[in-house]
């Protein structure tokens, strides 16, 4: 058999998009970002994200159609993020897909989102041939995946017990005055920076933390720590330095990041690591996660960052992992289901 075109729908949080793949190739990469209407708010705002969904939807749609050259009618099935998510914007694709998949008697799978972050680097780097390490970081999560099988056998070996790491630089980058979202801000002005400047907190990384948090994260310790500094400083009437600053948080927070993903790969003989999520477009992340996994002798795959944010073909090539096992679809009451876990690979 040939490989099924699979249409992705992504809408679990400020993006909407539309990807269209065949096998691991991808065709069609449509994309509309509502974060424009949250930046003055500094933060998503669920309702906004929602309705923004909704009027970008069929643009989405027609775009990543044109973009493929195909019709509804070429397409094999639909795929949809049914969670985890913000449940009124995740409410918006699933109804979307179900819709689609009616009109077209297409099957209709609802796929786990944080999976489908892991299986795009498939569109670039071709399919995975053993099991992988997974490390996925943005706005929403911080996760370490042990992945046996991308559309059947996903562990979640440690996330984050507090704030996820790009929550924790889009925090640190208020702290700091620089604009929402914080992340790329942070990277650019951290370049003038020295990363050893303040020693900040390394959150579960003491001995101590080993037994019950080894594959764990916690960031909210370190903004705390980033604010009693910013504090401190300006008590003292010193002229704070942001790019220190800066360059010491993101310096915690990749160390950390990439310190526990390789020791991950090393603890469960793993010889590849996949870095997905927002937080992978950050230089020291790469340039850490680039320097241990080669000391550590495993693979990095990193797909590119257009792929690493949120985005259809995501959901698309997880899909197409779905339908080439030949898996049951999704029932048409498929639910949204924000708290989704990593473990529900197809809902
Ligand atoms: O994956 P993503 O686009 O959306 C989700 O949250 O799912 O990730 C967005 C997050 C934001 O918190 C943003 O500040 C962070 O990724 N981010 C970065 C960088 N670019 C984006 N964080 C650190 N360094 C960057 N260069
Ligand atoms: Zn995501």
């Amino acid at each position: 058999m040939s490989e099924p075109v699979v249409l992705g729908i992504e809408s679990s949080c400020d993006e909407t998009g539309v990807g269209i793949v065949r096998g691991t190739e991808l065709l069609a990469h449509a994309l509309s970002s509502s974060m424009d209407e949250h930046v003055r708010f500094g933060g998503i705002v669920p309702e906004v994200a929602s309705r923004a969904h909704l009027e970008a939807f069929v643009p989405t749609l027609e775009q990543a159609l044109d973009e493929a050259g195909l019709g509804v009618a070429d397409v094999d099935a639909i795929a949809v993020t049914s969670g985890p998510g913000l449940t009124g914007a995740l409410l918006v694709g699933v109804a979307a897909a179900k819709a689609l998949a009616l009109a077209h008697d297409r099957p209709l799978f609802g796929v786990n989102h944080l999976a489908a972050h892991v299986a795009v680097d498939q569109l670039e780097h071709g399919r995975f041939d053993r099991r992988v390490v997974a490390l996925l970081a943005s706005g929403g999560h911080s996760e370490i995946l042990l992945v046996d099988d991308i559309a059947t056998d996903i562990t979640l070996l440690g996330q984050t017990i507090d704030d996820a790491a790009g929550e924790a630089f889009d925090k640190v980058a208020r702290l700091l005055g620089l604009p929402y979202p914080g992340g790329p801000h942070i990277d650019r002005v951290a370049r003038d920076g020295d990363p050893k400047a303040v020693p900040f907190p390394r959150g579960l990384s003491a001995a101590r933390d080993q037994e019950k948090h080894r594959w764990n994260f916690s960031f909210s310790g370190l903004k705390s720590a980033v604010a009693r500094h910013v504090d401190r400083e300006r008590l003292a009437g010193r002229e704070l330095a942001v790019a220190d600053v800066a360059a010491s948080f993101q310096d915690a927070v990749c160390d950390v990041l990439t310190a526990k993903a390789v020791a991950a790969c090393i603890e469960h003989d793993v010889a590849t690591l996949v870095v997905g999520g927002g937080v992978a477009a950050n230089s020291r992340l790469r340039a850490y996660a680039e320097q241990r996994a080669a000391e550590a002798g495993i693979e990095l795959r990193v797909p590119r960052l257009g792929l690493c944010t949120d985005n259809g073909a995501m959901v698309a090539a997880l899909g197409a992992e779905v339908v080439r096992r030949g898996l049951a679809p999704s029932a048409l009451d498929l639910p949204a289901d924000s708290g989704l876990p990593v473990t529900s690979i197809v809902a």
